[in-house]
């Protein structure tokens, strides 16, 4: 069956999404990487990331492929294999442009919804948009000191800055980011990335 993780930024969409692929035995989909691979494709052919028809062209031109495996996705751009590159920060600082267009969003649900199902699929939108009938959908909040925290374990002297460029990434993503109405939201703030994996799979047991 399918299942889908939305939420917030960083928190911990993706290493429960894998958790939970990997306890099911089926891949997960991190939706954000071809938001990623757009950007990068158009970067690097020198366009300008408001523009979303030349984008467009650029991904017809140049193929991009996902694969998912349960412990991680691999991203090919062209042929050439660009997984490492995805979260280079060019990528970071023009993703949210590159998310904003809808051309863009139908490219990336088309690639999603052509993947071979079931899987766990991670992003913003995937229990609204993209996979509205899977029966299981979470959605993911924290608060951002805690999603600062988290993310700065190995530097917590950039919390702060990192809190703050969180919460404007969220002002920047806040179009993308609404729970499905039939998702059950989970503030994520107390518990370890292994409980909330748990409770996943309590909703996946339960639906049978
Ligand atoms: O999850 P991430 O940081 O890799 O996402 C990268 C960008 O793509 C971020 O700006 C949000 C956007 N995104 C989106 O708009 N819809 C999705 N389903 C997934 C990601």
């Amino acid at each position: 069956m399918m299942i889908t993780i939305d939420g917030v930024a960083a928190s911990g969409k993706s290493t429960v999404a894998s958790g939970v692929a990997r306890a099911l035995g089926v891949p997960y989909v991190s939706s954000g990487l071809l938001y990623r691979a757009a950007a990068l494709s158009g970067l690097e052919a020198g366009l300008p990331l408001s523009d979303a028809r030349a984008l467009l062209a650029q991904l017809g031109q140049v193929p991009v492929r996902l694969e998912a495996h349960p412990e991680g996705n691999r991203v090919w751009i062209g042929g050439v294999e660009r997984t490492a590159d995805l979260h280079a920060s060019e990528v970071d600082a023009g993703v949210s442009t590159v998310a904003g267009h809808p051309e863009i969003r139908r490219w990336v649900d088309s690639q999603l919804q052509a993947l071979p199902a079931p899987f766990v699929a991670e992003g913003r939108d995937m229990g609204t948009n993209v996979f509205p009938a899977a029966p299981v959908k979470f959605y993911l909040t924290a608060s951002p000191r805690v999603r600062a925290l988290r993310r700065a374990q190995e530097r917590p002297e950039e919390a702060s800055a990192i809190e703050a460029a969180l919460i404007e990434r969220d002002r920047q993503d806040s179009r993308q980011i609404v729970p499905a109405a039939d998702a059950t939201v989970l503030d994520t703030s107390d518990l370890s990335a292994q409980e909330v994996i748990d409770r996943i799979l309590k909703a996946v047991a339960a639906r049978g």
